[in-house]
C-alpha cells in the first residue's frame, strides 16, 4: 500500500478497550460554545476592527472598522459550509480524531498525516494563544484590586521581543538573568495551563460538568455586555461604516476567524458521544448558529459604543465599556473573559491527546500517546505531554504569532475536510450517511476555496511559519509514521 492508502471506515467500531459513550447532543453543543467563544472574541476583534501597524508606520492588515459585523456573517458563511462537512463525516466515521480521521478515510495516509499535524496547530498553537489572552484579562483584573506582578513575570521572552512597546522591551535589560538570559516568563498564562491540564487528568465527565457552568457564566457576561453597551451607543461611531472598503472586511476576517475556532472540536469527542449519528450533526451546527449570531450583535455593540479604532486593545470588549463610562461593566466583562477563556483551554486541552491517540493507534505517532488509563479510560500520558508543551509555549510565546499560525493551520484542515467529502462521495456514493451535505458540488467546492480565500488574508510571515511547520511534520512523518503504519504494515503491532 502506498502512500495514499486510506483507512477502511469498517475499521472504525466499539470495542471494550475504547472510551466511555458519556456525552449527549447538549454536552457537544455545550463543549462547542466553551471551544468558540472565548480569546478570538474577547481579544482578536480589536485588531480585526482597528487594524495593525507597526511603529514604523508599515500596515501589517487593514481593520474592518464597524463593518466587522460583516466579517461575522462572512465567517459565519464559511464556517457553517465547513461545518456541514464535517457534519457528514463525523455522523459516517465517529471517530476520535476530527479531520485527521475523515481525511485517513477520504483522502490517504499522508493527507491525514498533514491534516493532524496542521491540527497540532488548531489545538496546541491555539491554546498557547489563549492562555496569554487568558494571562492578559487575569492580570487586568489582579490590577483593579492594586496587586501588580513584576513585568518578567507577566511577559514571555518572545512577546518581548516582538513588541513595539518601548515600555515592554526595556524588560530586555531589565529582568532579572541566568547568566546571559533575561528571565521573561508569562507565570499566569503557565498557571492556567497547568490548572486545566490536572483537571483534565481527572477524566472526561469531570471536565464537561466543569465546561457546562463555564459556559453559561460566559453567555451571561456577554449578555450584559450586550444590553448595557446597547444603551449606550453612538450611531456616529458606525460612519464610516467600511473605511478600508473589502480589504479591511478581508483582513478583519483572517484575524478574527480565531472567534469561530472550535466548533468542529466536538467531533474529537466523537467515541464518547451517545448516538453519534444524530448528536454530531447536531452538536455541531447548534454550536456554530449559537456563535455566529453572538458574535454579531456583540461586534455591532462594541463598534457602536466607541469609535473603532480605539478598540484596538488586548481587552477591547471590557475598554470599550470604561471607555464609555461604564467600569463595573467593564469589570465583570473582564471577569467574564477570564472565565470563557479558561473554557477554551479546557475543550482545546481535552481535544489535543484524542488526535495524538487516534495517530498513534494507527502507528503513525509513537504507542505510548495510545495508551488510555485503565480506570478512566481517558488518554492520561498525552494530556499530560500535552499540558506540558502548551504551558511551556504560553510561558515563553508570542501571542499575535501564535494566533496567525491556528488560523492558517485550522483553514487548511477544513479545506481539506471539505474536498474530503466530496472524494467519498464519489468513491463510495452507496456508503450510509446518518446526515448528508446538501448540496454537495456546490457546498463542498465552495467550502474549500471560502477557506483558502480566508487564508489568504493573513501576513506572509504566517505562510511561511505555516510552511516550515508542514517540512518538520513531513520529516518526522517519513523517519517514523511511514516505517510504523499500521495500514500498511499490520504486523508492526503499533494498534492498542
Ligand atoms: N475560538 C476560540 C477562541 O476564540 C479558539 O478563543
Amino acid at each position: 500500500m502506498g502512500l495514499f492508502a486510506r483507512k477502511p471506515i469498517a475499521a472504525v467500531s466499539d470495542s471494550e478497550h475504547g472510551m466511555r459513550r458519556t456525552l449527549g447532543a447538549g454536552d457537544l453543543i455545550m463543549l462547542a460554545i466553551g471551544a468558540v467563544i472565548g480569546a478570538g472574541i474577547f481579544s482578536s476583534l480589536g485588531t480585526a476592527a482597528a487594524g495593525e501597524t507597526l511603529a514604523d508606520g508599515t500596515i501589517v492588515r487593514y481593520g474592518a472598522g464597524p463593518a466587522l459585523v460583516l466579517s461575522f456573517v462572512l465567517l459565519g458563511a464559511v464556517c457553517g459550509l465547513a461545518a456541514l462537512c464535517y457534519a457528514e463525516l463525523a455522523s459516517m466515521i465517529p471517530q476520535a480524531g476530527s479531520a485527521y480521521a475523515y481525511s485517513y478515510a477520504t483522502l490517504g495516509e499522508v493527507v491525514a498525516w498533514v491534516v493532524g499535524w496542521a491540527l497540532i496547530l488548531e489545538y496546541a498553537v491555539g491554546n498557547v494563544a489563549v492562555a496569554i489572552g487568558w494571562a492578559g484579562y487575569f492580570n487586568s483584573l489582579l490590577s483593579g484590586f492594586g496587586l501588580d506582578l513584576p513585568g518578567w513575570l507577566t511577559h514571555g521572552y518572545w512577546n518581548v521581543k516582538a513588541s513595539g512597546d518601548p515600555a515592554v522591551r526595556q524588560l530586555l535589560e531589565t529582568a532579572p538573568r541566568i547568566g546571559p538570559i533575561p528571565v521573561l516568563v508569562n507565570l499566569p498564562a503557565f498557571g492556567i495551563v497547568a490548572a486545566i491540564t490536572v483537571l483534565l487528568m481527572q477524566g472526561a465527565k469531570e471536565s464537561t460538568r466543569a465546561n457546562n457552568i463555564m459556559v453559561v457564566l460566559k453567555l451571561l457576561v456577554l449578555a450584559l455586555f450586550v444590553i448595557v453597551g446597547a444603551m449606550h451607543i453612538d450611531p456616529a461611531n458606525y460612519k464610516p461604516f467600511a473605511p478600508n472598503g473589502f480589504l479591511g472586511i478581508h483582513q478583519g476576517a483572517a484575524i478574527v476567524f480565531f472567534a469561530y475556532i472550535g466548533f468542529d472540536a466536538i467531533s474529537t469527542a466523537a467515541e464518547e458521544t451517545r448516538d453519534p449519528q444524530r448528536n454530531l450533526p447536531i452538536g455541531i451546527l447548534g454550536g456554530l448558529a449559537v456563535c455566529t449570531l453572538i458574535y454579531v450583535i456583540v461586534g455591532l455593540v462594541a463598534t457602536g459604543l466607541v469609535p473603532y479604532d480605539q478598540l484596538r486593545s488586548s481587552d477591547p470588549l471590557a475598554k470599550a465599556l470604561s471607555l464609555a463610562g461604564l467600569d463595573t461593566a467593564s469589570w465583570i466583562v473582564a471577569a467574564g473573559a477570564v472565565v470563557s477563556m479558561s473554557a477554551v483551554l479546557l475543550v482545546f486541552q481535552y481535544g489535543q491527546p484524542r488526535i495524538f491517540y487516534a495517530m498513534a493507534r494507527d502507528g503513525l505517532l509513537p504507542p505510548f500517546a495510545a495508551k488510555l488509563d485503565p480506570k478512566t479510560r481517558t488518554p492520561k500520558v498525552t494530556t499530560l505531554i500535552t499540558g506540558v508543551c502548551v504551558a511551556l509555549g504560553a510561558l515563553v510565546a508570542d501571542d499575535a504569532a501564535t494566533y496567525d499560525l491556528t488560523n492558517i493551520g485550522t483553514l487548511a484542515a477544513f479545506s481539506v475536510v471539505c474536498i474530503g467529502v466530496l472524494v467519498l462521495r464519489i468513491r463510495e456514493p452507496d456508503r450510509p450517511r446518518p446526515f448528508r451535505v446538501p448540496f454537495v458540488w456546490g457546498v463542498t467546492l465552495l467550502g474549500a476555496g471560502a477557506c483558502v480565500f480566508v487564508m489568504r488574508g493573513l501576513p506572509s510571515s504566517a505562510w511561511v511559519a505555516f510552511a516550515v511547520w508542514m517540512a518538520i511534520g513531513l520529516a518526522f512523518y517519513f523517519a517514523y509514521g511511514y516505517r510504523h503504519s499500521v495500514l500498511r504494515r499490520p504486523q508492526s503491532g503499533a494498534s492498542s
